[in-house]
């Protein structure tokens, strides 16, 4: 048994990163899952989301196949997510139904992700929920197949708090079959104070970029259209290497593989630099869009975040971005109700949104992290307030949000069709290359292709056209 262990997974030393081929499956261990089915639910991020792209391709060299219904399922697996408590509250709730379900069939459950790198989860698991069967944290997914054929016989429970190496072997099993995403780096080592992504995730390790390449290449050949490059910091990238190398070069090399589209999430403003923005003006394959979290627009509560930056400097860099990369989209996350949190702290939120317009944002209140520093932190605001806090933000979001969506009416826009649209099935959905989302009435044959496509009706989230 490996628990989770948060000192460890707060130590950060000089040791280096290993590059490892550590995954490995016996003949048996193919055999495991021979006639049974598996379900993976996935909560959080687009890590987590590629994780289980990783967890379902190791399924199926097991022997699995995939099922969308829960109820069929032989081998239930939840990648969780630990970065707020609603997250947590979610988990729980299914846990409760699933543990319904193996009163009455036999059903084996396996605990990953985030959360499982908590030790007060782990806690709760050990003593409250005995008929999990695995639990196993994001340092150990290369594991799956040992960790599953140990708990035939006894609860399991795999969790290292290292710092990390890099493992490149693991198989992977793409959602899409036009966009991928990329893992660029992993962990992140900035340590904002609300954040507990450095603990549960480790400290910031880069892939060198000649697997990052060979991948992209093999996904151009495999008929890719777009790559999402993945990363909690992303413009820290290289960084960590004794290389020098960096994301203006990873970008540069990225889009010199003339892959049709290139995105990257998540950006640092602290570590956004003058050079990545010159590629991004550069290359017409990188999309004009970025994801660049405010968090806050006061200088004391960044501060207290932990954040490196200035509502000025934020500003600055904002400005910066609209002027060099011509018909960009910028969206963000902010957090209200972050301990001493004063009304004009929040005022000032509002006005850098005022500022920026943003395309987008998504908006939380401060949840407290076990562990993190902003956790101890004296927090007097009221939950009323800061329900009315977050009301006000995201009215002012929406407005801005819409505002920016109406300018696109009657315009003619490229847009990666990619899937069947939820409302209709007679209508295809993609994303525009500033990431809009966008229905369009077409057939399946167009499924994959980028179309020049006119806007014809415009709402908060979405809008509509028609290929011409
Ligand atoms: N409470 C509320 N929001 C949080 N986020 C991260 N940690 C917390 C927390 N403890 C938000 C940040 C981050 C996004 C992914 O989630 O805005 O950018
Ligand atoms: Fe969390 Fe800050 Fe790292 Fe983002 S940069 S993952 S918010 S610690």
């Amino acid at each position: 048994m490996n628990l989770p262990n948060l000192n460890d997974a707060r130590r950060r030393t000089k040791e280096k990163v290993e590059i490892l081929d550590n995954y490995k499956i016996t003949e048996e261990q193919k055999t495991l899952g021979l006639n049974k089915k598996y379900f993976v639910k996935t909560y959080g991020c687009q890590m987590n989301e590629h994780d289980s792209e990783n967890i379902k391709a190791i399924l199926e060299d097991m022997g699995y196949t995939a099922t969308d219904n829960m109820e069929d399922a032989n081998l239930i697996i939840l990648n969780t997510c630990a970065i707020r408590e609603n997250a947590h509250n979610k988990v729980f709730g299914l846990l409760g139904r699933i543990k319904h379900m193996k009163q009455s069939k036999e059903v084996m459950v396996g605990f990953g992700g985030c959360m499982a790198q908590e030790e007060v989860i782990v806690d709760e698991i050990l003593n409250k929920y005995k008929w999990i069967d695995f639990v196993f944290g994001t340092h150990n997914i290369y594991d799956l197949p040992n960790i599953i054929e140990k708990s035939k016989n006894k609860q399991e429970i795999d969790v290292f708090s290292i710092e990390g190496d890099v493992i490149e072997n693991i198989p992977v099993k793409r959602d899409s079959k036009y966009k991928a995403w990329v893992n660029i780096m992993y962990g992140c080592d900035k340590f904002c104070t609300y954040c507990i992504v450095p603990y549960t995730r480790g400290k910031q390790r880069s892939r060198l970029p000649k697997y990052i390449i060979d991948e992209v290449n093999e996904l151009i050949k495999d008929g890719y259209k777009e790559v999402t490059l993945l990363g909690q910091n992303v413009n820290a990238y290289g960084k960590d290497l004794d290389i020098d190398y960096n994301m203006a070069n990873l970008l540069e090399d990225v889009a010199k593989t003339n892959i049709e589209r290139i995105r990257f999430v998540t950006s640092h403003p602290w570590d956004f630099n003058d050079d990545m923005i010159d590629v991004m003006s550069k290359y017409k394959n990188i999309m004009p869009y970025i994801h660049l979290p405010l968090q806050s627009g006061s200088d004391k509560i960044l501060k207290l975040m932990g954040r490196r930056y200035t509502k000025e400097e934020y500003i600055d860099l904002y400005n910066k971005l609209k002027s060099k990369i011509p018909n960009c989209s910028i969206t963000t996350d902010i957090i209200v109700g972050f301990p001493n949190e004063t009304k004009e702290d929040f005022q000032d939120t509002l006005d850098v949104v005022n500022i920026c317009k943003y395309d987008g944002a998504f908006t939380f209140i401060f949840s407290p992290r076990i562990g993190t520093p902003a956790s101890r932190m004296k927090d007097d605001i009221t939950l009323e307030e800061k329900e009315e806090r977050l009301q006000t933000l995201n009215n002012l979001v929406n407005k801005y949000s819409k505002e920016n969506n109406d300018k696109y009416l009657n315009k003619i826009v490229p847009v990666l069709l990619e899937d069947y649209s939820s409302k209709n099935g007679n209508y295809l959905k993609g994303y525009t290359d500033t990431m809009k989302l966008v229905n369009v009435k077409a057939d399946s044959s167009y499924l994959g292709k980028i179309v020049n496509v006119k806007i014809t009706s415009v709402k908060t989230w979405s809008m509509d056209g028609e290929i011409i």
